[in-house]
């Protein structure tokens, strides 16, 4: 069995879309939650789903340490990021060494990089005239959104859209690949996954 961290900073649903696919599968378990912000929607959702959540700061994100402790605990071997904001940080990704996945929403390299989250990126994309947008799943390095890419899709953007409509068809996209390609990768890495 494979646990999985999904790290969350705000609404979570793309957290509760994964939990929902994984739930009863034969060889990957979501095993916890883990946020920056003690309010965020998620921990609700983590709460109705039966799913452990917890909170850390922006100092235990610094370091790391009790982070990392507490994913050891719940044997964790794959983290994903679905709506996470800030770094993370050098010794866990030391510890996860290809083991960790973002998902951003927009067509990389384009709209990324600090700030690029959620809403700025769907007004970036309006207010430069794009007629099209979509998703990336990607790996993660040192900097935001350089990582590797492991799958795209795509979606048009009429000139009538409003940023709103953007972002509803792109979490459209998300809701459909995003369970299914964390599924693939595990399953790609599973050598490189410790098992407990
Ligand atoms: C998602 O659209 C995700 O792609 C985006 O935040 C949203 C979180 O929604 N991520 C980023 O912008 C990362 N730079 P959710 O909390 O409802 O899953």
């Amino acid at each position: 069995m494979t646990n999985i961290a999904i790290f969350a900073s705000g609404n979570g649903s793309n957290a509760e879309n994964i939990v929902n696919y994984f739930t009863s599968h034969e060889d990957i378990n979501i095993a916890m939650i883990i946020s920056n912000r003690p309010n965020a929607y998620v921990h609700e959702r983590a709460n109705k789903l039966n799913i452990p959540s917890y909170t850390y700061n922006k100092n235990d994100f610094g370091s790391g340490t009790d982070i990392l402790k507490k994913m050891a605990e719940h044997e964790i071997g794959f983290i994903v990021l679905a709506g996470f904001l800030l770094k993370v940080p050098q010794s866990i990704m030391d510890a996860f060494p290809n083991r960790i996945i973002n998902i951003h929403p927009a067509l990389l390299p384009k709209y990324g990089g600090k700030g690029m989250y959620g809403d700025n990126v769907h007004n970036s994309v309006k207010n430069a005239g794009e007629i099209e947008t979509g998703i990336t799943i990607h790996y993660i390095n040192e900097n935001y959104d350089e990582g590797d890419i492991i799958f795209q899709a795509k979606c048009n953007v009429l000139s009538s859209d409003t940023a709103l409509d953007i972002a509803n068809k792109v979490q459209t996209l998300e809701q459909i690949h995003f369970p299914k390609i964390i599924e693939e990768t595990v399953r790609k890495n599973l050598k490189n996954i410790p098992k407990y």
